[in-house]
C-alpha cells in the first residue's frame, strides 16, 4: 500500500466511523445471498435477512477491519490471532475473502457514492487484499 492508499483508506474509515459494524452486516448478508455457497461455513447461523446473528458476526467483522486499518503498517502483526483461527480452524477458501470483499466494496459504494472515487476504490481494494492475504497466509 502506498502512502496515498493508506490515506484513502483511512478516509473512507473515518467517513464511515461507527456505522463500519453495519456496512459489514450488509456486505455479509450481500455475500450470502449473491454467493450462496458462502452460506456452507455459517450452517450454524441464521442467515435470514436482518438476523441478529448476521449483525453481531458483522460488527466482529468491522472491528478487526478497523484494527487493520489503525495498524495499517503492519496488519499481520494486527490480526495475527484472526490469522490462527481462520488458518487453523476455520480453513476458509481464499476464494471466498475475494467475494466478501467485492460485497463490501458495493455496500461502501451504496452507502457512501461520494466517497468512492476510482482512486478510493483502488486503495480500498488493495486494503481488503491485504487484509485477506494475512487471514490466509497460515494455510499449510
Ligand atoms: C469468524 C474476521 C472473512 C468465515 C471471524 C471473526 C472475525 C472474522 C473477527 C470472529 C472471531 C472470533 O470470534 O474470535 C474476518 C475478516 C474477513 C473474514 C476481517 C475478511 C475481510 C471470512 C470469510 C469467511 C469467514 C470470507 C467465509 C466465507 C468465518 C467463520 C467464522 C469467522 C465461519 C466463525 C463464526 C462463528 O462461528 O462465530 N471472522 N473474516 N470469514 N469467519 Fe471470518
Amino acid at each position: 500500500l502506498s502512502a496515498s492508499d493508506k490515506t484513502n483508506v483511512k478516509s473512507v474509515f473515518s467517513k464511515a466511523g461507527s456505522q463500519v459494524d453495519d456496512l459489514l452486516g450488509e456486505a455479509l448478508e450481500r455475500m450470502f445471498t449473491t454467493y450462496p455457497q458462502t452460506k456452507t461455513y455459517f450452517p450454524h447461523f441464521d442467515l435470514h435477512h436482518g438476523s441478529a446473528q448476521i449483525k453481531a458476526h458483522g460488527k466482529k467483522v468491522g472491528a478487526a477491519l478497523v484494527e487493520a486499518c489503525n495498524h495499517i503498517d503492519d496488519i499481520a502483526g494486527a490480526l495475527s490471532k484472526l490469522s490462527d483461527l481462520h488458518a487453523q480452524k476455520l480453513r476458509v477458501d481464499p476464494v471466498n475473502f475475494k467475494l466478501l470483499g467485492q460485497c463490501f466494496l458495493v455496500v461502501v459504494a451504496i452507502h457512501f457514492p461520494s466517497v468512492l472515487t476510482p482512486e478510493v476504490h483502488a486503495s480500498l481494494d488493495k486494503f481488503l487484499c491485504a487484509v485477506s492475504a494475512v487471514l490466509t497466509a497460515k494455510y499449510r
